[in-house]
């Protein structure tokens, strides 16, 4: 009997243990779960307006460049809207888009910075124009980071969103050679245009912004695409 006692005490002991570690692994992979749901994680964008309340015309007079952001947050069907304007499909058996692009290459990816919409969270998304969706790349509030890469530009920060014109040169670059990189900026110049006017018909504010560091972008949304403009949109 007295040799049975720590024997019993040993034995609770490394019970014990076992649930301990048992728990503690339960935990870890419930995280990892989490981790890989969130990297698949894919919204459904609302499908853009083909008619609105203003005319192109209007849009083109009134649009100015606008940095001063009011602290509310955009609808889904805004970002939708601004993204559909920027690289939507509106033909469904071309695939072509809302802008032009040389040869129909299509170099434009673009990185969705959201801060402040409703129904997502905060995070860098990316959009796919094939079926109008957005992808969670990753999570968290990217404005400081996207603003420190801008030369501390105040609108990245207090924008609802920033939208990362990011391009995959070489799609160009197969057909059209050592014009590529021309063509591809002269797109995005398309693309930034069809935003502006966008964002004008839905009382919006944008401002375009070319004055960053690429290298420090690219590591801010983890990329190895070409970072080539971004814009800043939020409430007037
Ligand atoms: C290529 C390009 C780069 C620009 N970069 C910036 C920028 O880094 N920051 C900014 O606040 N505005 C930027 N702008 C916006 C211009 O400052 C703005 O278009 C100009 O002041 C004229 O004003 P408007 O757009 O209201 O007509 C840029 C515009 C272009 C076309």
């Amino acid at each position: 009997m007295k040799i049975q006692r720590p024997k019993k005490k040993l034995i609770l002991f490394f019970s014990a243990i076992i649930i301990c570690i048992f728990i503690v692994s339960q935990i870890f992979s419930d995280n990892k779960m989490k981790k890989a749901d969130t990297y698949i994680e894919t919204i459904k964008l609302p499908d853009p307006l083909t008619t609105g309340k203003m005319s192109v015309e209007q849009a083109l007079y009134q649009r100015r460049s606008i940095r001063n952001f009011k602290n509310i947050s955009l609808t889904l069907q805004e970002l939708s809207q601004i993204l559909w304007a920027a690289q939507g499909i509106t033909d469904k058996t071309l695939n072509f888009r809302t802008a032009p692009s040389a040869g129909a290459t299509y170099p434009l990816d673009l990185f969705v910075a959201v801060g402040n919409v409703d129904s997502i969270k905060q995070g860098l998304y990316k959009y796919n124009p094939s079926n109008h969706t957005l992808t969670l790349i990753m999570f968290g509030d990217k404005r400081i980071e996207l603003a420190n890469a801008a030369l501390g530009q105040k609108a990245i920060t207090t924008a609802a969103v920033n939208i990362i014109f990011t391009a995959i040169v070489e799609r160009t670059e197969k057909r059209y050679k050592e014009r590529a990189l021309q063509y591809v900026y002269i797109e995005t110049g398309h693309a930034a245009q069809n935003v502006y006017i966008q964002a004008e018909a839905l009382n919006l504010a944008t401002v375009a912004i070319g004055a960053f560091y690429e290298d420090k972008i690219k590591k801010v949304i983890n990329t190895a695409a070409l970072p080539v403009y971004i814009m800043s949109i939020g409430k007037k």
